[in-house]
């Protein structure tokens, strides 16, 4: 008999409840975090299986030891921590990683992630965020891999794969894999199950109305890749989507992502979700919100304490059986298993790393978050900053942030441990002088630093403006409906502008925020415009690496800049329509007030070369399913220094069985070049990735003409082009 069995036998009603209870400290399990409640005595008793939002090796060792030598059954517990971009050091955000476009990359710092935690207490991080997000307007878009469905697909797989070690999957889903218990892995958790990034008008926890359609086409295979990667656990999102709560979702949970996409791992519900389907109005009562959850497959109740108190009255009236409750326990003890904590409860208490492995980490943190930075303009070549630069001013809110370089969900990172703008520059530029005055805060109508900033101005040889916001105007419970610079900053940053103007001097302005801010005024001013987003623990070296040229920029946006927000939700993978947007025709899908061109397109960054792509060859002519497509283009680096282009290959099927968008990003391909030399950039494409969702939305590989569309960024007019014909199976 199987140990899972022997416990399952052993187990009363509470400690088999407690095994899929999850809370967090100085929380009474009754609900959610309320008076301080010390939970040595539920964890004895067996009452608390998981808990969250705890850290450190000698304070999880302390928790750990009331479950593995002190309760009845001795089950360890399961800790789950929200490491999203680095545990103590900080990698750049999600949203800011996807903008290297390099798979190899994002395994590596969740790998860099894991290492770290899982010497800290924690078993399993509530990571990878897959919510595709195309209004800024949401916050949580900085926390996931932005508007694009393929990018969302493969930054799922090596985030599973970084997190967990490799890919555990196989065909048939998770549980085949090989165990996870390696030092240095943590379970992974694919969130937030399905469709979060399109709340109505972008407002945070507000209900998902979308097509079906649109689920399946672009919400949901980040998850599927998940699984296939073999991810341990997922988390359905708090929303409901077309009136059903995700947490009571059984077509969902239980009939695709069980059944269609064999997920055998643990589902864990978001934080006091299941308490929540009362709010939603679809559970009178805790008891009725666990069995609607328990039904619908949800195994770890996170925060509410519906199941401990909700399930044993749901049983007494025959609304969930016993055998559902047992088959949640024994995914629960099965996840316990697999990351080896019935071997060794202490594996992830473990002494701190040696400096060199520490060493190691912050260098790939400055390499990927110089990476991340995207050059949105650099009018005239004003970057990189000339050497002979002696006296540069540095204004703006965001110049001297440690803690604001973290962006949200900053895990064990402290407020001081990230290196600012101005220190990066004090580092990189040892015989300047930085003129630092921060000019006005974040938010807020204080401009009383206004003179002093606009002062410095006239003796620096050149002007750097760091605006943006807070770590905290993004991630969850932070969506906006303005989306220009928060407080003062617009004013400020214009009246620098013409001061600069006036004494003929340049400005670079560094833009850090957790969404593709509205900013075509400062987009038409400024010389020089950089995305920096969210860097992390080396972003003051990350922004310096690239203003001095010791990094040419190579980041590629991962999300649509809108020139507007009236045009939000923005994005390039859109369908035609009858009337396609011509801007010399008044009947058109257009505005009458503003372009309907976005500000900075999918894929748009500049770098401190000019690339020029030629020689497009796509082969083979006649494509068959089971075949590759192969597109060879030529890349000159017709500048004066290496840098790196990022080329990306989009579909058009013109005409199908259902209207399809007019670009489709299909493959992408880095490439790093001298200065003149040529180059060839290889891009595949299997034929089976060609099929679309029918008018049945199933499956369905068409003939017909196909558009192969190469180049810079989804912009049409920068594509080259060349068609191939698929033959049907
Ligand atoms: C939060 C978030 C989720 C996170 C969880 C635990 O409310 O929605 O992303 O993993 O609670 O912190």
């Amino acid at each position: 008999m199987s140990r899972i069995d022997l416990l399952l036998g052993q187990m009363t009603l509470t400690e088999k409840l407690g095994q899929l209870t999850m809370t967090a400290e100085g929380a009474a399990v009754t609900g959610p975090v309320s008076a301080a409640a010390d939970l040595s005595e539920e964890i004895r008793r067996g009452a608390v299986g998981s808990m969250l939002n705890l850290y450190g090796a000698e304070h999880v060792r302390q928790r750990q030891r009331l479950a593995a030598e002190q309760s009845r059954l001795r089950i360890p517990l399961l800790v789950g921590l929200d490491i999203l971009h680095g545990h103590r050091t900080l990698f750049p955000m999600p949203l800011a990683e996807a903008c290297l476009f390099d798979p190899h990359a994002w395994e590596l710092t969740a790998r860099e992630a894991a290492r770290e935690a899982a010497r800290d207490g924690v078993a399993m991080t509530f990571a990878p965020m897959l919510d595709v997000s195309r209004d800024p307007r949401w916050g949580r878009g900085v926390e996931g891999p932005g508007e694009d469905p393929l990018v969302a697909m493969r930054f799922a797989r090596a985030k599973v794969r970084g997190f967990q070690g490799t890919d555990q999957g196989t065909e048939q889903g998770t549980d085949q894999g090989t165990d996870l218990s390696g030092a240095d892995t943590i379970g992974a958790v694919a969130k937030h199950l399905c469709g979060y990034g399109a709340v109505t008008a972008g407002r945070e926890y507000a209900s998902v109305d979308i097509s079906e359609r649109t689920l399946l086409e672009v919400h949901l295979p980040a998850f599927a890749a998940a699984v296939q990667a073999g991810v341990v656990a997922i988390m359905p999102a708090f929303i409901d989507l077309a009136g059903v709560p995700m947490t009571a979702n059984a077509s969902l949970l239980r009939g695709r992502l069980r059944g269609r996409l064999g997920f055998e791992g643990t589902i864990i519900s978001d934080y006091n979700s299941i308490g929540e389907l009362v709010q939603h109005g679809v559970a009178a009562d805790l008891s009725e919100a666990a069995a609607l959850a328990l039904q619908a497959g949800v195994d770890i109740d996170m925060m509410a304490g519906a199941y401990l108190h909700g399930l044993p009255a749901a049983l007494q009236r025959g609304a969930v059986g016993m055998e559902l409750i047992d088959a949640a326990v024994r995914r629960v003890l099965r996840l316990k298993e697999r990351l080896g904590l019935f071997e060794d409860p202490y594996r992830h208490c473990r002494s701190p790393e040696e400096p060199a492995a520490l060493a190691h980490r912050r260098r790939l943190a400055r390499q990927v978050a110089s990476r991340a930075i995207v050059m949105l303009t650099n009018r005239a070549d004003t970057l990189p900053l000339s050497p002979a630069t002696r006296r540069l001013a540095v204004l703006g809110p965001l110049a001297d942030a440690s803690g604001e370089m973290r962006g949200p969900w900053w895990s064990a990172a402290g407020e001081q441990d990230c290196v600012t703008v101005l220190a990066g520059l004090r580092t990189a530029l040892p015989g300047a002088q930085l003129l630092h005055v921060r000019g006005v805060p974040i938010e807020g109508t204080d401009d009383a630093g206004l003179a002093a900033a606009l002062e410095v101005c006239g003796g620096a040889d050149a002007i750097l403006l760091c605006l943006g916001e807070a770590a905290l105007m993004s991630g969850e419970a932070a969506s906006r409906a303005r989306l220009d610079l928060p407080g003062e900053q617009r004013r400020f940053a214009e009246a620098v502008l013409g001061r600069a103007r006036a004494l003929g001097k340049r400005v670079i302005v560094v833009l850090f925020a957790g969404r593709p801010l509205v900013v075509p005024w400062l987009a038409e001013q400024a010389d020089a415009l950089l995305a920096a987003w969210f860097l992390g623990s080396e972003a003051g070296n990350a922004v310096a690496d690239v203003l001095i040229g010791r990094t040419s920029p190579s980041g590629r946006t991962a999300v649509t800049w809108a020139r507007d927000a009236g045009q939000v939700p923005i994005y390039y993978a859109q369908r035609r329509g009858g009337r396609p947007a011509d801007a010399n025709d008044h009947y058109s899908s257009r505005y009458i007030d503003v372009p309907v061109q976005p500000l900075f397109p999918f894929g748009h960054g500049l770098g401190y070369a000019r690339f020029t792509l030629s020689e497009l060859q796509v082969s083979p002519a006649a494509v068959r399913p089971g075949d590759d497509i192969e597109a060879r283009v030529t890349v000159v680096n017709e500048g004066a220094r290496t840098a790196q282009e990022t080329v990306f290959l989009f579909t058009h099927d013109r005409l199908a069985s259902v209207a399809r968008p007019t670009l489709e990003l299909q493959d992408w391909a880095r490439i790093e070049l001298r200065a003149g030399e040529r180059g060839t950039v290889v891009l595949r494409v299997a034929a089976e990735q060609l099929r679309f969702l029918g008018a049945d939305l199933e499956p369905v590989f068409e003939a017909g003409e196909l558009e192969i569309l190469v180049g810079p960024c989804a912009d049409r007019t920068r594509l080259l082009a060349a068609s191939v014909r698929l033959i049907g199976s």
